[in-house]
């Protein structure tokens, strides 16, 4: 079993260093999917560990997704814990009722926080995890004191926005630091990566230090979304063990 306990078992608020593993988890993106079927979609990456669901509000990114309403109602059908990714301005005003709806981790953009400390604390007080997202032209060594106080860091390795584009390797170095800051018990988080994760790109990732793994194309463009899933953990398992 995984040693991060990732929402199905308890309603803790935060992690405790002793549950960061190294077991590759898989987060599939909701972005990628079919939103006609949305029930169906969900039920589909039942095996995934976190549903990853990108939240968008065509000011931060220039894209608009879903919002709470639809993120509610995946929360009363979905097998797996909610992965909300705010790519929003005012999270401050928004990321608890994510948090509030049930969502096991609401991540949140450095770029967009006034004050990310607030946030982190307003969402871990409304039951989640507190997640903090870099996009690739954002230095790590900026923020890391930050870090304390947040549970989980998103890499992004696009510029976010859409699904389906490349990956940026370039952002690979930030993923090393976030790994040796944890490994020697500075920083206690799960280092999740988010754009261009695919079969070709999983492997150095993994090298790298990534514990969560987003991936819509790869995922829910595969015939079998479980199948992709199972193929993609085992592929960073591998990487993993060198
Ligand atoms: C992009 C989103 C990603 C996106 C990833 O802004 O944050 O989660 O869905 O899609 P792929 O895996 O296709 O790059
Ligand atoms: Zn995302």
């Amino acid at each position: 079993m995984l040693g991060v306990d990732v929402g199905r078992t308890t309603g803790r608020p935060h992690l405790d260093s002793a549950d960061v593993s190294r077991e590759p988890m898989i987060a599939p993106s909701l972005l990628s999917a079919d939103f006609a079927r949305l029930a169906d979609e969900v039920a589909r990456v039942a095996d995934a560990d976190w549903l990853h669901v990108d939240v968008m509000d065509a000011h931060f990114v220039p894209n608009l997704t879903l919002g709470l309403p639809v993120v509610e109602a995946i929360q009363r059908v979905s097998p797996v814990p909610l992965d909300c990714h705010l790519m929003i301005t005012d999270p401050e005003r928004w990321a608890p009722g994510y948090a509030e709806a049930g969502a096991r981790n609401v991540t949140v953009h450095v770029e967009a926080c006034r004050d990310a400390r607030a946030v982190a604390r307003d969402i871990r007080a409304a039951g989640a995890l507190a997640g903090l997202a870099i996009k690739p032209g954002t230095p790590l060594e900026d923020h890391l004191e930050l870090l304390r106080d947040f549970d989980t860091l998103l890499v992004m390795s696009v510029e976010p926005g859409f699904g389906g584009q490349s990956f940026i390797a370039d952002v690979l170095p930030k993923v090393r630091e976030a790994r040796r800051r944890v490994d020697s018990g500075e920083l206690t988080l799960i280092v999740e990566i988010d754009g261009g994760i695919n079969a070709d790109t999983i492997e150095q990732a993994a090298e790298a230090g990534v514990d969560m793994f987003v991936a819509g194309s790869a995922v829910y463009g595969a015939d079998d979304p479980g199948t992709a899933i199972a193929a993609l953990r085992a592929q960073a398992a591998a990487a993993m063990r060198g």
